[in-house]
């Protein structure tokens, strides 16, 4: 461990250092995995740890994404551009949730370990279970040498440098670009969609700009943050590339500020949640740029339209356009490629919890009940 990774510096707070070093560990973690391409030769990426099976994964019958708490949450926002590059089914299993169920895992799946800590029971546990079933098992962690690193048969390190937050802020945006990383490898031998992972590679390397960029919000969510500074709960709603931002935001809020948070797929709102809308919950929508883009207008005039209290994430320049006549508070964030926009939503949300933790007087760095390792179950 290196001292400076140690050291707060001029931060407050570890949770508070490691959002603001993520220009910093996303290029680490990119370093020597993106090749730029030549005149002749295409952009691609290199897994080391990986090349010996990518053969086998392209032939899996299914992808299975397999974590807990926020490692799950970053293979979901993950998930549809594996889909889409790969064209193989892609499952999501909670780690402790696969275990109970004892669900079917076969030899010709690829099973995908994600940790932060490459220690967590559960996932260990599930780990141990996918080997009795014979599949392949691939390790994505931020700990080199840790139990997940060491019993899965390949892996890839995150390389985002030492997380000491129990709160996981720049593992969980590595975590998502290494494995938009592992789905422009798989795909790399499909010539038609040659064009869409290039321009994912072109928006890889300019992500640490882009996340510099959000990060500029710093003020305006503190200032966020005094305004819900007594409320009893917090929605956030997502569908598509962001629903694991909605999950993840809301996970975030309450693990360190203790405020009841829920994230909701947008696309369910009509089942259930809508029932909770008044004008005093608030409520975050995200509506960034993407397929999905008007589909969450429509979700904002619905909520408008009950009273709710909207605070939408848009896209650059589209503040007038989703405010509902200047009647919602709007934070605006960078555009990039869809499949990356995760990584951007996410830190708007990691800074609101941050303030609003600091802001009730709670212990940002090490919440009530809650270990950065869960080695038990
Ligand atoms: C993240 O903020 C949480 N502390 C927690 O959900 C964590 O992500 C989970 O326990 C999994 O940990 P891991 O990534 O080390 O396996």
């Amino acid at each position: 461990m290196e001292v400076e990774q140690i050291n707060k510096g001029k931060y407050e707070h570890y949770m508070q250092k490691e959002i603001h070093e993520q220009p910093e560990s996303l290029t680490t973690t990119m370093r020597g995995r993106l090749i730029r391409g030549g005149s002749c030769k295409a952009k691609s990426v290199l897994l080391g740890g990986l090349k010996d099976h990518l053969r086998t994964i392209r032939r899996s019958r299914r992808i299975v994404f397999i974590g807990c708490g926020t490692s799950y949450n970053a293979a979901l926002a993950a998930r549809p551009i594996l889909e889409e590059l790969s064209g193989i089914i892609v499952i999501m299993e909670i780690a402790s949730d696969l275990v109970d169920r004892q669900g079917p895992i076969y030899r010709e799946d690829t099973t995908v370990f994600v940790s932060q800590s490459g220690e967590t029971a559960d996932t260990l546990q599930a780990l141990e279970y996918a080997l009795e079933n014979g599949a392949l098992c691939v390790g994505i962690t931020n700990t080199v040498g840790s139990a997940i690193a060491r019993h899965t048969h390949c892996r890839i390190h995150i390389n985002a440098g030492c997380e000491i937050g129990v709160a996981s802020t720049k593992a969980y945006t590595s975590q998502i670009v290494v494995m938009a990383m592992l789905a422009l490898a798989i795909g790399d031998d499909t010539i038609s969609s040659q064009g869409r992972r290039e321009a994912i590679i072109d928006g890889l390397f300019d992500l640490p700009n882009k996340v510099k960029e959000v990060l500029k919000l710093d003020e305006e969510m503190k200032d966020l943050a005094k305004l819900l500074i007594a409320e009893q709960s917090l929605l956030v709603f997502g569908r598509g590339y962001n629903y694991a931002t909605a999950l993840e935001g809301a996970l975030k809020v309450k693990e360190v500020s203790l405020m009841h948070s829920e994230g909701i797929l947008a696309g369910e709102m009509k089942h259930g949640p809508l029932a909770l809308v008044d004008e005093t919950l608030p409520i975050v929508v995200i509506a960034t740029r993407d397929a999905c883009f008007s589909k969450q207008q429509s979700v904002i005039q619905q909520l408008h339209a009950r009273k709710g209290r909207l605070i939408v994430m848009c896209s650059k320049g589209d503040a007038a356009s989703v405010s509902v006549g200047g009647s919602c508070r709007t934070v605006e964030v960078p555009v990039v490629e869809d499949c990356l926009q995760p990584v951007i939503n996410i830190v708007p949300l990691q800074l609101l919890a941050y303030h609003l933790t600091v802001l009730r007087g709670y212990n940002v760095d090490q919440p009530r009940n809650l270990a950065k390792s869960v080695t038990t179950q």
